[in-house]
């Protein structure tokens, strides 16, 4: 291979320039394996914000990535004599984003097989492992083999990528802490390098639009949708993408523990509407890729059969299933409400600034690695179009670190209001991309 200096390859993206297959697969190689140093990734992160990439740099960067790991392969296993029907999700991001915690043990239940390699969570964003770790004992780092059994016994396993796509899993630990988190090169290569990498056949992606997503506008929402899927398709891979509104964040609870036990009321055939619209909208989506027909999601939720699922995946990931309650999951020691100042009807409420404002309760990281609080976390009492009386309280902030509260309620000033009459409607999912 040729060699390459990573101040050149800085400097290359630094000043709009386009860069080789060659200098992309040393970079990463060379960062995987600590012979670029973070502060040189992290100007290169930024020149790619700023940049951008083309269609071919962003093939390549996902490529290097994939090719930085291993990849895992369950074209093997069989249920029933039959191959497994390998389907998982991603999201891009977003606020009160619980959306993975019900849909895996429905997609269990309906008879579909998820190999879900999930992250932390990213800026504003919060992270499926983040909040399945609020229920003690649970863990993500399982081997592979303890995967491929999941997948035969149970029809999924929810691991941290580990192995798979280790660029990915350094960068994006990077881009957390040095504002590049918002970039569609970035986002769409962290997150289809490690959806090649864990084996699914068929993906679904959620692209979220609006104030809370990564990136500001509908385009380019859209644009970031059309880009993961031509790569998925690109690596043999069945890729769909929804693009689904987040500018007020999904559900009442936002955070760790708290969105677990809105999760759990969603399992008992109850939860907000939203969620369980978008659970029920991504599944059959799923299903229908996955090749699985003659199952209603719905009834899942329904009979009991998805928390069944549930249950038994966080007990075989080593979590105690007996904390599956609100009583029993940890709730911050320390609360603050915000109450109305006047009778009217909730507006919208800004999703971007409850992230935030959650970031700051301890749910999220401002130093690579740091531990989160699972009991940090933010209840929205009422939504954007209910009524609302003087008074009462609109929202509850949790921490076990009291001081944070005045920074965390700076966030929400402005990102609310109570008016006269209800705020325009928007759909929830507004396209779908194949
Ligand atoms: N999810 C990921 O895995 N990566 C991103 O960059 C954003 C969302």
């Amino acid at each position: 291979m040729t060699s390459f200096d990573a101040p050149t390859v800085i400097r290359t993206k630094r000043d709009g320039g386009v860069l080789s297959d060659d200098a992309i697969d040393w970079v990463i190689d060379a960062y995987t394996y600590d012979r670029v140093a973070d502060a040189q990734m992290s100007a290169l992160l930024m020149a790619i914000f700023l940049r951008g990439m083309t269609t071919a740099e962003i093939a390549r960067w996902t490529a290097a990535m994939v090719a930085s790991g291993d990849k895992l392969d369950f074209s093997d296993l069989r249920r029933g004599g039959r191959p497994l029907a390998l389907v998982d999700k991603h999201s891009t991001g977003g606020v009160g984003d619980k959306i993975t915690i019900p849909l895996v043990p429905v997609i269990m239940a309906c008879g579909g097989a998820v190999p879900q390699a999930a992250g932390r969570g990213l800026g504003h964003t919060g992270g499926t492992l983040d909040k399945l770790e609020a229920i003690p004992g649970f863990t993500a780092e399982i081997t592979k083999a303890q995967i491929r059994q999941q997948l035969c016994d149970l029809g999924a396993a929810i691991f941290a990528a580990g192995e798979l796509a280790p660029a990915d899993r350094k960068i994006y630990a990077l881009r957390d802490v040095t504002g590049t988190t918002e970039s569609l090169p970035l986002i769409a290569s962290s997150v289809m390098s490690k959806k090649i990498a864990e084996g699914t056949r068929a993906l679904v992606l959620d692209c979220k639009v609006g104030s809370g997503a990564f990136l500001a506008t509908e385009a380019e929402s859209r644009e970031l949708a059309r880009t993961m899927v031509d790569l998925g398709t690109e690596h043999g891979l069945l890729t769909r993408a929804l693009l689904t509104d987040m500018n007020t964040p999904l559900g009442r609870t936002v955070g760790n523990a708290v969105e677990v036990v809105e999760s759990l009321e969603v399992l008992s055939g109850g939860g907000p509407d939203d969620v369980v619209e978008l659970t029920l909208a991504l599944a059959r989506e799923m299903l229908d890729a996955a090749g699985v027909d003659g199952v209603d999601p719905a009834q899942t939720l329904q009979d009991g059969s998805a928390m069944d699922r549930f249950r038994a995946l966080v007990a075989a990931q080593g979590g105690d299933a007996g904390t599956l309650s609100a009583e029993a999951l940890p709730t911050g020691a320390h609360s603050e409400t915000v109450t109305a100042t006047r009778g009217g009807t909730m507006g919208d409420i800004d999703a971007m600034a409850v992230g935030l404002a959650v970031w700051r309760l301890g749910a999220g990281r401002s130093e690579p690695g740091a531990r989160v609080q699972s009991g940090a976390g933010m209840r929205v009492h009422r939504r954007p179009g209910e009524p609302v009386a003087a008074g009462e309280p609109l929202f509850t902030l949790y921490t076990d670190t009291p001081q944070r509260f005045p920074a965390a309620l700076a966030e929400l000033d402005g990102a609310w209001s109570v008016d006269d009459e209800p705020p325009a409607t928007r759909p929830l999912i507004i396209d779908r991309i194949t």
